[in-house]
C-alpha cells in the first residue's frame, strides 16, 4: 500500500519488520501461524531480525507479552484487561498481525453489538432470490477466524450485554458454529490457528459484566498503566512525533515539556508526588494515552496558529480539557497540583516548570 492513511494497520504499518523477522525465523511455529512465538516476542519487545533492527512496540511488562503469545497458541481465549490507555488494544493489534498476518479482523463491542454481528447476518437481496446459501451468509470476523485460522479481535467486550457476549461461549467450547439456514452445509469447524482476543476497560461507565461461564474460556491478563515516568516521556515524545510525522507538522518535539507532562500525568495517577507529597487523584483516567493526546494538540495548535515553539498556556489548558471533562471537582484537584507539586518544583528547578506554574490562572 503506497498511498498515506490516517492510520495504516499494523501489519501495513511494519510489513518490512515482519517480513524480516519470517525470513530469519528458526523457532517452533504453532499450525497455520506466520511467526515462531520467539519471533512474536521479538516483534512487540523489540530485538534482531537477521541484522535488521526491530524496535521494542509495548513497554512494561515482558512476560505478560510472553504468557499472552502462549495463551494464543493454546485453546482458550485472551482477554486484556486494564484502564482505558493502557496498551491493550495496542497489544492485540500487534500480537494478531504477528502471528496471523491480520489485526484488522475485528468485532468492536458496543451496547448496539447483536448476536448477528458475533456471529453471520444475511445479504437480505441475496437470501431472498437465492434462498438461504453460503453466497448469501455475510460471515461475522469470528466466523473469517475460524474458516481461515486467524486470531479475530472483540474490543471493549463488556460494552456488550452479557448474553450478546456469552453467544461466544459455544463456539469457544466446542470450535464449532452451527449455521442451521444452511442445513448440512451449516457446520463450521474452526481450522488451526484461529483464536479470540478480547479486551476490557475495567474503568469506564456503561460496562457489563462477563458471565462466569465466559470467563472460563479466557485466559486473563491485567495490563497495568506505565510505572516508569522516563518510560512514559519517552512513549509521548515517539508517539507524538509519528503523529506530527504523518500530519506533516514539521516542528521539533519540546522533550522538556514532554518529560513536564509525563510527571504531571505520572503524579496525578499515583496521587503522590516524587517528593512524597499526597495529592488529591482526579476522578478521570489519568492514561498516558491522554498524555499523548494532550501533546500533540498542543504541538499541534503551536504549528498553525503559533510560531512553532510549544506554548505551555495551551497545554494547561489542553490538559483542562482532557483531565476536567467529566467532573467538576478534578478542576479543584488540578489547581491544588499547580499550588503545590508545580509551584515547589518551579521554585527548585524552575525551567519549564516556572512557566508551568504561571500558567495556573487558566485553570478554569
Ligand atoms: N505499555 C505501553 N507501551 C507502549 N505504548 C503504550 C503503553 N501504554 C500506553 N501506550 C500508548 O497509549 C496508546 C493507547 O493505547 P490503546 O491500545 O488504545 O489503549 P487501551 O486499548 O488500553 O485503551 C498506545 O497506542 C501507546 O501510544
Ligand atoms: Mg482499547
Amino acid at each position: 500500500m503506497e498511498q498515506n492513511y490516517i492510520k495504516p494497520p499494523v501489519e501495513v504499518r511494519y510489513a518490512d519488520q515482519l517480513a524480516a523477522l519470517a525470513a530469519a525465523d528458526t523457532g517452533k511455529k504453532p499450525e497455520n501461524w506466520r511467526l515462531s512465538p520467539k519471533a512474536v516476542r521479538t516483534f512487540i519487545l523489540g530485538g534482531k531480525a537477521g541484522d535488521v533492527d526491530i524496535p521494542r512496540k509495548f513497554y512494561g511488562n515482558d512476560a505478560l507479552v510472553e504468557r499472552c503469545i502462549i495463551t494464543l497458541a493454546g485453546s482458550r481465549g485472551l482477554m486484556l484487561v486494564g484502564e482505558p490507555g493502557t496498551a491493550k488494544t495496542m497489544l492485540s493489534e500487534l500480537l494478531s498481525a504477528a502471528c496471523c498476518g491480520v489485526s484488522t479482523n475485528t468485532v468492536q463491542g458496543t451496547a448496539g453489538t447483536t448476536e448477528d454481528m458475533i456471529k453471520y447476518s444475511w445479504n437480505y437481496a441475496l437470501l431472498l432470490s437465492k434462498g438461504p446459501c453460503r453466497e448469501a451468509l455475510v460471515p461475522s470476523p469470528l466466523l473469517v477466524g475460524m474458516e481461515k485460522g486467524i486470531f479475530a479481535r472483540f474490543e471493549e467486550i463488556t460494552r456488550t450485554p452479557a448474553e450478546i457476549q456469552d453467544s461466544l461461549i459455544s463456539v469457544m467450547s466446542d470450535q464449532i458454529l452451527n449455521i442451521p439456514e444452511l442445513g448440512d452445509e451449516g457446520l463450521v469447524l474452526a481450522k488451526p490457528g484461529f483464536n479470540i482476543i478480547g479486551t476490557a476497560n475495567t474503568r469506564d461507565k456503561g460496562v457489563n459484566e462477563m458471565s462466569g461461564a465466559l470467563k472460563r474460556r479466557f485466559n486473563f491478563e491485567t495490563v497495568m498503566p506505565i510505572a516508569d515516568v522516563h518510560l512514559e516521556k519517552e512513549i509521548i515524545i515517539r508517539e507524538a512525533e509519528d503523529m506530527a510525522k504523518a500530519g506533516h507538522i514539521d516542528c521539533p518535539v519540546d522533550t522538556d515539556v514532554a518529560e513536564l507532562l509525563a510527571v504531571t500525568y505520572h503524579e496525578l495517577r499515583e496521587g503522590k508526588t516524587a517528593e512524597g507529597t499526597i495529592v488529591d487523584k482526579p476522578a478521570a483516567v489519568m492514561s498516558t494515552a491522554e498524555a499523548v493526546s494532550v501533546f500533540y494538540q498542543t504541538i499541534s495548535h503551536s504549528w498553525y496558529f503559533g510560531g512553532g515553539k510549544t506554548d505551555l498556556g495551551l497545554l494547561t489548558e489542553n490538559l483542562v480539557g482532557a483531565v476536567c471533562k467529566e467532573n467538576k471537582d478534578d478542576l479543584e484537584k488540578l489547581k491544588a497540583y499547580f499550588r503545590t507539586a508545580v509551584n515547589a518544583r518551579a521554585k527548585k528547578v524552575g525551567g519549564v516548570w516556572k512557566a508551568y506554574s504561571e500558567t495556573a490562572g487558566l485553570l478554569r
